[in-house]
């Protein structure tokens, strides 16, 4: 994403993570002598670690089987790179899927290369900005086939409108398409895709489960916050409409899929001088000019003076059934209002339980565990997301931490402080964390859960003014970091849990505290546990340092993915991306030998490459990068085989 609010929204005096992390190296320093504390952030390599202790209770000791000897990365990593283009290790391959602008129904329209497609052709079309998501196999030949959900996170103004379009919003019917357009290309795409003989892959156009969910499309609520609750009304949308920012995603354990809805706060403004923020509008960074998409100057549906309601109609999980295209994606509030990332799944001991990072510097972490059998309560008719609790993470300094519940009634969430019920905790979200002590983390992005171990992992991807250890001792800390977190007893719904740094990120030549001969990689987002316990991490830097020297990002070149495995400590470069993308969302087949990954925004507005080449625009998009095709940049997924037909990175 483009770091829009790099200072946070987080006005409270709430422990940082980084100041618990510095204590707990101290403590570390104690036990174990200076030279050893560099092990502490590659984890399970360190011999100096509580790791001897099998009966240890700390992240830092392996658990599971290992039948194998030796490395399980046996591929050729790949080196940095400034170019334009994708590279995978030596005897794989990739190819394009499912460009943005693809046409998915029988009457969709072809995408344009000057961006002159309609709002209303960009409906029929994959959305922009691919990002989380996931591959649904189909049952008779599950590697060959099924369906691929992913999220768009946002539009890129300098992509979608053609040159004569420009990147005004103008309060008139051009306006109002160019929105329409924008509103289009957010959202989710529900795709059929196949496998074919040659092995490569392609989508299936027109096929019945083909879909775009956007950010006009019908949504319900559920849980304590249904639609009708007076904080919702709208005069312009009576029935909430639309997701937006959909960054990354989960699947629960019954097979629909989740998705977060990250920056939303960013969409909204207002021209109205008199129109002042909330408290409640201010911890969401809430402001009239938000993130100057100026919407607000054509959709009164996104002015703050007009229809100020519409905010808290975003902010939450939604999850969607990818089966069936006429179902009605549904909001499901009690898993809280945040800047949700994603919403990673997990069971423990029947329950449903789900991991998901507020994105903001200072704010937080969270977990919902359900109350009962999810399978119960899917019998009974009843969604397992809407009955649980919504915890926050509360690190202390040892290395440990806790889980504060957010129940109305509960602890400082009382009538008596003006909380009115678990709506009213949940539409405030941010502000019930603050109020029972949550610890303030460098911008929580996607959760992995290693489902062999139960251990979870954390990107934090940067961050700045919270100096201390779980934060990685940095500040700034503009590499970021990966933080592991082993709850009691391997219960992911236990009350208490130990933590660690798994991966420290950086360049030890400008930063002395990140491993020496490390791969470089800088900025974690993506993180997934494969079924082995392999942790694969994708970088998102942001634009503003890709490949700048001054920033220390020149070595580290474009956005990458690594794999790491926690057993050994080995860590390597699997993938390198485009001039000006990300690298997000990560899925596989059942068979393990196709792997998806979505590049995101190349040819992005980047000021390393402003520089040289001059800024994107519409009048010419193309200054950053012409990936995939060599014109107008594309987000597109990239499907990744060996040539030998083996599993992907093993
Ligand atoms: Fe959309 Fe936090 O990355
Ligand atoms: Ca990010
Ligand atoms: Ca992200």
């Amino acid at each position: 994403m483009i770091d829009e609010h790099p200072e946070g929204s987080n006005p409270t005096a709430n422990p940082r993570l980084g100041d618990l992390i510095d204590a707990r190296l101290s403590r570390r320093q104690l036990l174990m002598g200076a030279a050893a504390t560099a092990m502490v952030t590659v984890i399970g390599a360190g011999p100096a670690t509580a790791a001897d202790d099998p009966s240890d209770d700390s992240p830092t000791a392996e658990r599971g089987d290992d039948d194998r000897k030796g490395s399980r990365l046996r591929f050729t990593e790949v080196p940095t790179t400034d170019a334009d283009t994708v590279v995978v290790p030596a005897g794989y391959r990739w190819q394009v899927l499912i460009p943005w602008g693809t046409g998915l129904f029988a009457d969709s329209a072809p995408f344009r290369e000057d961006a002159s497609n309609s709002a209303a052709d960009q409906r029929g079309q994959v959305g922009f900005n691919h990002d989380g998501m996931h591959f649904f196999p189909d049952g008779r030949n599950p590697s060959s086939g099924g369906v691929l959900v992913l999220n768009h996170e946002y539009t890129d103004a300098n992509q979608i409108y053609t040159a004569a379009q420009g990147l005004a919003i103008t309060p008139d019917a051009a306006g109002r398409e160019k929105v329409a357009k924008a509103l289009a290309g957010h959202g989710v795409t529900v795709v059929e895709i196949r496998r074919k003989r040659d092995g490569s892959w392609e989508h299936v156009v027109g096929a019945r489960r083909n879909r775009r969910i956007t950010a006009t499309t019908p949504m319900a609520f559920s849980g304590p916050v249904a639609a009708s609750h007076p904080m919702l009304a709208s005069s312009i949308t009576p029935s909430p409409l639309g997701t937006i920012n959909n960054c990354s995603m989960g699947v629960t354990p019954w097979g629909t899929y989740l998705t977060g809805e990250e920056n939303w706060n960013g969409y909204f403004g207002t021209a109205d001088p008199a129109w002042t923020p909330s408290a409640l509008e201010r911890r969401y960074g809430v402001t009239a000019a938000g993130f100057a998409y100026n919407w607000h100057l054509a959709e009164p549906r996104f002015d703050l003076a007009v229809n100020r309601n519409e905010l808290n109609h975003f902010g939450w999980v939604v999850e969607i059934d990818p089966q069936n295209p006429r179902s009605t994606p549904v909001k499901r509030s009690a898993l809280g209002r945040i800047k949700h990332e994603g919403a990673t799944c997990t069971e423990a001991d029947g329950r449903v339980v789900v991991y998901t990072g507020d994105d903001e510097n200072g704010d937080y972490l969270y977990k919902f565990v359900g109350d009962g059998s999810w399978a119960r309560h899917r019998r009974a008719g009843r969604s397992p997301l809407d009955h649980g609790i919504l915890y926050v993470g509360v690190f202390d300094g040892e290395g440990g931490g806790s889980w504060a519940p957010l129940v109305h009634g509960t602890g400082p969430l009382t009538a008596a402080n003006g909380w009115a019920d678990q709506a009213d905790v949940l539409i405030r979200t941010r502000q019930a964390a603050d109020a029972v002590g949550a610890t303030r983390l460098h911008r929580p992005e996607w959760v992995a859960v290693d489902e062999r171990t139960n251990d979870v992992y954390v990107s934090l991807t940067n961050g700045s003014g919270n100096p201390a250890p779980v934060n990685s001792n940095r500040d700034p800390n503009p590499y970021g970091h990966v933080l592991r977190i082993r709850e009691q007893g391997g219960d992911n719904a236990a009350a208490t849990f130990a933590w660690d740094i798994y991966l420290r990120a950086g360049d030890p030549g400008y930063d002395p505290t990140v491993p020496a001969g490390q791969p470089l990689f800088g900025s974690p987002d993506g993180v997934w546990a494969d079924p082995d316990g392999l942790v694969w991490v994708q970088t998102d830097i942001s634009n503003s340092s890709q490949n700048r020297a001054d920033r220390g990002y020149d070595r580290i070149g474009n956005c990458a993915m690594v794999v790491s495995d926690p057993r050994t400590g080995e860590l390597k470069r699997f993938l390198t991306g485009p001039r000006g993308c990300e690298i997000t969302g990560i899925t596989i087949t059942p068979d393990r030998r196709t792997m998806f990954v979505n590049i995101q925004h190349p040819g992005e507005s980047s000021t390393f490459w402003n520089n040289q080449f001059g800024a994107p625009s519409p009048a010419n998009p193309s200054t950053v990068s012409s990936w995939p095709y060599g014109g107008r940049p594309r987000a597109a997924t990239v499907v990744i085989t060996r040539e030998d037909g083996g599993r992907i990175g093993r």
